[in-house]
């Protein structure tokens, strides 16, 4: 197969210029939809059929808050069942299976909801060898023993900060894409390599490639040479407008008959955001000194458990059920309540009016917020507006307690 050192310094030139043209990449995914279907009508049948996975999507996204709460808590259990097991025991190890299962359906759930809803484009950072071990794992309990997977990673750490379920999701297609390439079988091959500011994901397959005519169109939405249903020709539009959004690009390259091969540049975060190491994590779990945190959420068994881990880190922890228990339990405790954290979906309204009446009663108290429905939600102003820390749901359980810590000690 063609090798094109795609990192050579023209190349790179080239990228930093697409930065300046990249605002608003999925708008243009849109405009170039319109047009498409103005000048070839004929890709109407294909547009309904997006249109009905559409609405299975919409779906999907609100189910997505209930799933996120049953996830919640067998997420949340099976870390804090593991605390109770022997090191080096076989429950141990099972609680461990349970707690990896649980994370990866949550990250199924937001992958799905990202295809329907608008995403908060939250990015977080993390290192690049974190992304292709998880796919890796997630293709390996997906993919056809006949296809061998191999993954490479063969330099040091970088950074990159990134919505991960919208990477994951640009990846999976890529990869699926691989898959489908290869009905026989053959190999996938996933690199990273560190290339100046910019890490490269090489996605490569030993399938039957793409011909020079069709090449330049892969990107394009609607663009399919596949009979099946679920085709939609999307997969690398959509992938191409997530990379960009993160100020990154996507090349591919493939020779008929031998393979193809995609690559896609992300910028590394400089080293000034740097991340939480596990010690400074430990060490911010043993900071508590018994200071009162009010968890807001219908959920029983949530509450139950947020309660349970934050007072092993040493906070108290008051629990209300309804919007209408937390501001009487607020009014009667003003003073000593240091922390709420308030899922924002409640039975007797939306956390909104909770959170109002709390800043009304004590204007600098401090709140976290807190649900599994992130999306066109009422509450979707106070997020956007950043002045309260969003904790999304499921919750991971180091993660509440960093925050609640973070928040506590910014003061
Ligand atoms: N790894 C690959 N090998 C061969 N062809 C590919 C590969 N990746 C993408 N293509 C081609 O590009 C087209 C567009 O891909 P995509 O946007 O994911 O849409 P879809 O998978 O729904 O057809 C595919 O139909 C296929 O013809
Ligand atoms: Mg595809």
């Amino acid at each position: 197969m063609k090798t094109l050192d795609i990192a050579a310094p023209k190349k790179q030139e080239y990228l930093y210029q697409m930065k300046s043209n990249t605002e608003q990449p999925l708008f243009d995914t849109l405009e170039c939809i319109k047009k498409e279907l103005e000048s070839n009508p004929e890709n109407l049948e294909k547009y309904l059929q997006i249109l009905r996975l559409a609405s299975v999507g919409e779906m999907m996204g609100e189910l997505g808050h209930t799933f996120n709460n049953i996830l919640g808590g067998i997420l949340g259990y099976s870390q804090l069942l593991k605390e109770h097991l022997p090191e080096g025991s076989d429950a141990l190890r099972q609680a461990e299976v349970i707690e990896k299962a649980s994370r990866r359906a949550s990250r199924l759930v937001s992958q799905m909801q990202f295809f329907t809803q608008k995403q908060t484009g939250q990015k977080r950072i993390v290192d690049p060898k974190q992304i292709v071990t998880e796919i890796r794992s997630i293709l390996e309990s997906g993919f056809n023993k006949n296809i061998k997977i191999i993954t490479q990673c063969n330099h040091d750490s970088a950074r990159l900060s990134v919505d991960l379920a919208a990477i994951y999701q640009t990846l999976l297609n890529i990869c699926r894409n691989c898959k489908n390439a290869m009905p026989e079988g053959g190999e996938l091959t996933i690199r990273t390599k560190l290339k100046g500011q910019f890490v490269t994901f090489e996605i490569s397959d030993t399938g039957i490639g793409i011909n020079s005519n069709d090449l330049p169109h892969i990107f394009e939405p609607f663009f399919s040479k596949k009979e099946s249903g679920f085709a939609s020709g999307m997969g690398l539009a959509i992938a191409k407008a997530i990379v960009k959004d993160h100020q990154g690009e996507i090349v591919a390259e493939s020779e008929v008959g031998k393979g193809t091969v995609l690559r896609v540049f992300l910028p590394v975060v400089p080293p000034s955001g740097k991340p939480i190491t596990a010690t400074e994590r430990q060490d911010t779990f043993t900071k508590a000194d018994g200071e009162l945190i009010m968890v807001v959420d219908d959920e029983e068994d949530l509450c139950e458990m947020a309660k349970r881990i934050l007072e092993k880190r040493g906070f108290k922890v008051v629990t209300a059920g309804s919007g209408e228990t937390a501001i009487e339990v607020f009014e009667n405790h003003a003073d000593e309540i240091k922390l709420v954290i308030l899922d924002m979906i409640l039975p007797d309204g939306d956390g909104t009016k909770v959170y109002k009446k709390i800043k009304e009663l004590s204007p600098n108290s401090k709140i976290i917020l807190t649900s599994g429905y992130i999306h066109n939600a009422p509450f979707q102003e106070l997020i956007d507006s950043n002045k309260e820390k969003f904790l999304p749901k499921p919750w991971d359980l180091p993660e509440l307690i960093q925050e609640a810590e973070r928040v506590l000690g910014a003061t």
